[in-house]
């Protein structure tokens, strides 16, 4: 049975204390996660050894990072190696958020060199897809996200591709309040699982864990988490606030 994950993604956000004090007043209300269910927190890079530590000890909770380089260590000033994240305890990484696509120019090799190098490390991606908006209005966006994913995801095994998370994220829907429907979400989400299942087969495409993410907020994740295909979300803007989020996972499956 695949996994229902809610992920908060802090994004560039919040001073050290901030964040601090943010996990601890989740993780002071938050009911322990079932044994189906994750809690990720995908915090900046300088506050990921902090984090780690806040979270010792509890069960199906994790810290993740919010990128990392596509090279295990060398002359890359400013970069992140998965062999640091590893070190630190770190076992998730989101990778091909649309900012990082869209502001750093990340392409679908660049990111299916990330992929490599974060599930050669032992660790495992959530691996971000979405359709900007007018894509959604040319209604194109089956073939936009379908690229993505064969771009950068089916050189995998499939042992390999079980291993990772995928991030539905319509661009059109991230920070904007302009949330996905869940029959939008719903049907992206069969589709991006009926795809995995031509490439991997049924039972592999079954495992596999598809969040959704674009203006999720306790108001609407009980709908959205409820569709067949939604597992969870990835959740930008409302997992910084300790009530909102704390809502948005106790609205998991
Ligand atoms: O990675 C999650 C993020 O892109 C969604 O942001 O603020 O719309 O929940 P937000």
């Amino acid at each position: 049975m695949r996994k229902q994950i809610a992920a908060a993604n802090w994004k560039m956000n919040l001073t050290l204390q901030q964040g601090e004090a943010l996990l601890d007043g989740i993780l002071g209300k938050v009911s322990a996660p079932g044994s189906n269910q994750q809690v990720i927190f995908a915090v900046p890079f300088p506050y990921l050894a902090s984090a780690q530590q806040k979270i010792a000890g509890k069960q199906q909770v994790f810290i993740a990072a919010q990128n990392c380089y596509n090279k295990k260590a060398g002359a890359y000033t400013g970069e992140t190696s998965v062999e640091m994240l590893q070190s630190l305890g770190i076992q998730w990484v989101v990778l091909g958020h649309s900012e990082r696509r869209e502001y750093f120019g990340e392409s679908d090799q660049f990111l299916a060199e990330k992929v490599n190098i974060v599930l050669e490390t032992g660790l495992q991606p959530i691996f971000c897809c979405g359709e900007p908006l007018q894509i959604r209005e040319q209604n194109t966006q089956n073939d936009y996200v379908g690229a993505q994913l064969k771009a950068s995801l089916y050189h995998l095994s499939a042992e390999q591709v079980q291993k990772v998370v995928i991030a539905y994220e319509p661009i059109w829907a991230i920070g904007t309040g302009k949330t996905a429907t869940s029959a939008q979400a719903q049907e992206m989400h069969a589709f991006i699982r009926a795809e995995l299942a031509k490439q991997y087969g049924a039972e592999v495409a079954n495992n596999i864990s598809i969040l959704y993410g674009g203006s999720v907020k306790a108001a609407n994740a009980q709908e959205i988490f409820g569709q067949p295909d939604v597992d969870g979300g990835l959740v930008g803007g409302a997992s910084l606030v300790v009530d909102e989020f704390v809502a948005i996972i106790e609205a998991l499956k």
